[in-house]
């Protein structure tokens, strides 16, 4: 059997709770570090298999890589600048692994990444990545499945804009690509994400010109090194978010220590919708205590400062069980929504459409065995685990353990009855008897 989490619902969540690092700043960011020769260390970095998956595919890039010898920090030690090349196996695991396209190209003049291929996400391709990278002078091919990428560039002006939005991790790369490059790149319809802006001011650290970061439009003048530094990841608001779901959801009372509420409005004004009461305690402290039961609104995703997508499955998670019903429009992911089958196991009533879903509330839901489709399923699964009736559990957790630092264990100190069973593997007769 593999590892599952196992969930007797019913409890009320109060407590603290600290908030780690954000998995889609640090990811980028230590792809970044590519950018200069010499140690740099990322402190507030979450514990994560992503990150350790990441942690691998620098080490083939040349890298000597230190994975928390502290709670939170990852050294990585750039002391190989030939590799220029990350493998298919590993890109296959990670769409983040495309991070290291712009740095590899910015400082080692040359890259070769391998397509990511589907997830479970949808299509998700990266032509706005190869786009604006050949928009900045490098040429850009395609040879046995890779994107391959020759020559610095040169400067240019990129219009980043898809049918979808702005692209985070697009908007990355060509930011990084254009460090070292000749000229100034000026990025229109750049992605305003907070993450990007935690990306911008790393390379500003390590000695790169780039303003207007958190706008749409970003400016990179490219120069000619740049420098190893050690630098923090903000809090992630996806893991905030997570946890002042599960207060609502509960009808708990929690406080969020060491996040950042100034990124999360869109929650927040979605929860005064829903009447969440929430209060923030100071400038990285906020509290949810919800003792009734939350009220249906409809949501839609849209990019940042828009309610994240990251977030559309926990927050169906809580209109699941919520008064009336709510329309969820999902724009950034059309087929972000492979959640729905699994929360209907637990009795959560869903008509889908194309992109939207239509959540009428019920006042109860049933445990049952449920199997996460991606990180954010995983985690609106154990969300309805924790009030449905009975015992829930949640396969394929692998999937949160992407995402999630110690997600069971901070929700188990907050009063959840949860386990995590781990994954023995069936020894065969032979092994056995040795034994
Ligand atoms: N898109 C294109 N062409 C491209 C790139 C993207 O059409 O070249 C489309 C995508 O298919 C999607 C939309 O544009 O419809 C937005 O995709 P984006 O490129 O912004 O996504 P990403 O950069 O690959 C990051 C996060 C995701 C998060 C999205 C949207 C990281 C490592 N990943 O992905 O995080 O959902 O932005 O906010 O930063 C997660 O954490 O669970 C997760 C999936």
């Amino acid at each position: 059997m593999p590892s599952k989490y196992v969930i007797h619902g019913g409890q009320t969540l109060r407590g603290h709770v600290t908030i780690s690092g954000s998995k889609n700043a640090a990811l980028p960011m230590m792809a970044a570090a590519l950018l200069a020769k010499g140690c740099t260390v990322l402190r507030n970095v979450p514990d994560l298999s992503d990150v350790r998956l990441m942690a691998h595919i620098l080490e083939t890039l040349g890298c000597e890589v230190t994975l928390f010898p502290q709670p939170g920090v990852v050294a990585i030690n750039v002391v190989d600048e030939t590799p220029v090349k990350a493998p298919y196996e590993l890109v296959s695991e990670m769409r983040a692994s495309f991070c290291v396209l712009g740095p590899l190209l910015s400082r080692r003049g040359e890259a070769h990444v391998s397509q990511p291929g589907g997830c479970t996400l949808g299509e998700r391709p990266v032509d706005l990545h190869v786009k604006g990278i050949a928009a900045i002078g490098s040429q850009v091919t395609f040879e046995r499945g890779d994107v391959v990428a020759r020559g610095r560039p040169t400067g240019g002006r990129v219009y980043l804009g898809g049918a979808m939005g702005p692209s985070v991790t697009g908007t990355g790369n060509v930011m990084c690509a254009a460090t070292m490059g000749s000229g100034v790149t000026v990025i229109d319809q750049a992605a305003c994400e907070p993450e990007i802006v935690n990306l911008a001011e790393m390379l500003i650290a390590m000695g790169a010109k780039i303003s207007g970061h958190g706008t749409s439009r970003i400016v990179v003048e490219g120069v000619r090194e740049l420098h190893p530094v050690t630098f923090d990841v903000i809090p992630d608001r996806i893991e905030a978010g997570t946890f002042m779901i599960a207060a609502a959801i509960t009808r708990g009372d929690i406080t969020l220590e060491k996040c950042d509420p100034d990124v999360m409005s869109a929650l927040f004004d979605k929860f005064a919708e829903m009447g969440v009461p929430h209060e923030r305690l100071d400038a990285t402290t906020l509290r949810v205590h919800c003792p009734n039961r939350a009220k249906a609104a409809d949501m839609t995703t849209l990019p940042y400062p828009g309610f994240p997508t990251d977030l559309q499955s926990p927050l169906m998670a809580l209109l699941c069980v919520s008064e009336g019903y709510a329309l969820v429009e999902e724009k950034i992911y059309p087929e972000r929504f492979m959640h729905v089958p699994e929360y209907r196991r637990l009795g959560a009533e869903i008509r889908k459409q194309f992109n939207t879903a239509i959540v009428t509330g019920v006042s109860r839901l049933q445990g049952a065995p449920v199997a996460a489709t991606d990180l954010r399923a995983g985690a609106g699964l154990i969300l309805l685990g924790l009030v449905a009736e009975g015992m829930t559990e949640v396969l394929k957790i692998s999937h949160v353990d992407r995402g999630y630092d110690n997600f069971h264990g901070k929700l188990a100190a907050l009063g959840a009855s949860i386990q995590r069973v781990e994954y023995q593997p069936m020894r065969r007769a032979s092994d056995r008897k040795a034994a």
